[in-house]
């Protein structure tokens, strides 16, 4: 087999690149607006209510409907992948993974296509969109080589017997709950219900209710790769409908979440509890929010460090859970590091994802753009406006990138993950200063710290308290398979998706020896 290795980016300043993706994004636009079923056991089922999807960019301009659970097609999407757990459930790793292998290529070759739905779903730039499409293939192809070698990892680690014939399989749980969120719509989607396919287990995928399209654009790529029907049951719905049914239910064996710290404490509450018929502790894998932190030591490259925070804190509008939302700069170089920060978001277009030149495109909806606009009228007491503070345009949910200055470590605006093209400034006296400021978080997630100084970065490699932490580079953009995701505290799990434990979540180890 050939070694996993990540999708390369797509170069839009060459070739023909730019064409392609122009050409797909066309391709798409004649096929908005159109209604789609959820799917169960392979059923399509219409349904009066309907989810309605629109282009944050062009808030008139409706992407796609897609119909709408109620609790009775959530309990048949239940009993159809609990009827095809015992089929699925038995089908050998290495002939799962080929699944992925084969939807991988078939995503490959329409990268452009993905992209640009996500670029009118979501609201993602070119480059953004592209890498969110890389990654999802990344899962594919990674986890798929992941099972085959958690399949030969159990025999290999035991100690041998002489007279024995012993092995440790991972064999799947049963059927789990996917539950992504709306800002990587492929990627994390790809990513969650694949990861738990190839382990064995089958899934009702309720996509989220702001990019469904997508998922179900992706649902129709795994039954063109061949994915027997109730291995994945598509079942788009309101979470107030069907979110705690599917939560409580008895035959949930695991929950795979991704989303808020609010949305994941209720799941994590309520899947503690048991359930008649229920004979199993539900598992939760539960990803959650950041309040991610850069921070600049006085002796940094200032410029590299100017280019990661802005990149952090405005790409997709900062709505990573990754995302830059603090900065903290030792006190001999804030303002330069803040001066520079606020001449290079000057240069940044905001705007309509499909204009070529745009960096920041809009936020994903009206309730987010109010919120955004509620934390900027909270900054204003909170710190000093440097940049933005305004809205950009009314087609869509545009704002400008924000940055408030001179706000202190306990403020709102440096606690709450605000999901925004928003980002706070602090001065800190030095080094140990600036990484009880970092830590001063309920979160874990990612964090950045730029120093030329040996003694210091070793210091920040033990003392910076995320799941994710990166040295002299921004804090996003990690690379399944390179950069294992996830974070600490009350960012979740730390389930550390595109990493070589992943899959351990989705399974259990049984031991069978054997007297020979
Ligand atoms: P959200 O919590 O509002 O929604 C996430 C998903 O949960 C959606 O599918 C939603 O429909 C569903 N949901 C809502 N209520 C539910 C309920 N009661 N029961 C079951 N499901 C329910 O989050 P969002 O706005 O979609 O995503 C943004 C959040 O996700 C941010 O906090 C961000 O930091 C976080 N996030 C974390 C990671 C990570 O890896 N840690 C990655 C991406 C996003
Ligand atoms: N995995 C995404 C990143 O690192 C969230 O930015």
């Amino acid at each position: 087999m050939i070694p996993y290795r990540p999708e390369p980016f797509t170069n839009f300043l060459e070739g023909q690149n730019m064409r392609l993706i122009n050409e797909a994004l066309e391709k798409v636009q004649i096929e908005l607006d159109r209604d789609y079923p959820l799917v169960i056991g392979g059923e399509k089922i219409m349904t009066e209510k309907k989810i309605i999807s629109i282009n944050p960019s062009a808030k008139n301009e409706v992407i796609g409907r897609t119909a709408s659970a109620s609790q009775e097609l959530a309990e048949k999407a239940m009993q159809n992948a609990a009827e095809t757990f015992k089929t699925w459930s038995r089908v050998p790793a290495q002939h799962r993974s080929r699944y992925l292998f084969k939807a991988a290529a078939i995503m490959r070759r329409r990268k452009h296509e993905f992209s640009a739905w996500l670029m009118l779903e979501a609201g993602k730039s070119r480059v953004e969109a592209d890498a969110d499409t890389a990654e999802a293939i990344d899962f594919m192809e990674y986890y798929a080589r992941q099972m085959i070698e958690l399949t030969n990892r159990g025999r290999k680690t035991l100690v041998p017997m002489t007279g024995e014939d012993n092995d440790l399989e991972y064999v799947p749980l049963g059927v789990g709950i996917i539950i992504p969120p709306w800002n990587f719509a492929l990627a994390i989607v790809v990513g969650m219900t694949t990861a738990a396919i190839v382990s064995g287990n089958t899934v009702v995928l309720k996509p989220a209710s702001h990019t469904p399209v997508i998922a179900y654009k992706f649902y129709e790529l795994l039954v063109e790769a061949g994915i027997p029907a109730g291995v994945v049951n598509y079942l788009p719905g309101n979470a107030s409908d069907i979110g705690d049914f599917l939560v409580d239910h008895y035959l949930t064996r695991f929950i795979s979440f991704t989303g808020s710290r609010a949305v994941g404490l209720r799941i994590h509450e309520r899947a503690s509890k048991i359930t008649p018929g229920q004979i199993w502790m539900k598992r939760l894998v539960a990803e959650m929010g950041g309040k991610d932190a850069i921070v600049v030591h006085k002796d940094a490259d200032l410029e590299l460090a100017a280019q990661g925070i802005v990149a952090s804190a405005f790409s997709f509008s900062g709505q990573k859970c990754s995302a830059c939302s603090r900065v903290i700069v030792h006190e001999d170089v804030y303002e330069n590091v803040l001066n520079r920060c606020v001449e290079m978001t000057k240069q940044l277009k905001v705007g309509d994802v499909r204009d070529a030149e745009m960096y920041t495109g809009p936020v994903i909806d009206e309730a987010s753009f109010n919120n955004v606009m509620a934390y900027i009228a909270i900054g204003h007491t909170e710190g000093r406006l440097v940049i933005g503070g305004k809205p950009a345009g009314d087609s869509g949910f545009f704002i400008e990138p924000t940055i408030f200055a001179d706000v202190e470590p306990d403020a709102h605006i440096m606690q709450e993950e605000i999901f925004g093209p928003f980002v706070a400034f602090t001065k800190a006296r030095d080094f140990d200063h600036a990484m009880e400021v970092a830590n001063n978080t309920d979160y874990g997630l990612t964090g950045s710290f730029y120093s030329r100084n040996r003694g210091l970065i070793e210091r920040a490699r033990t003392e910076f308290h995320v799941g994710n932490l990166y040295i002299n580079r921004k804090c996003t953009g990690a690379i399944v398979g390179v950069h294992p995701f996830g974070g600490f505290n009350m960012s979740g799990t730390d389930s550390k998706a595109g990493g070589p434990d992943y899959l351990l979540q989705f399974t259990q180890p049984k031991l069978t020896s054997e007297a020979l």
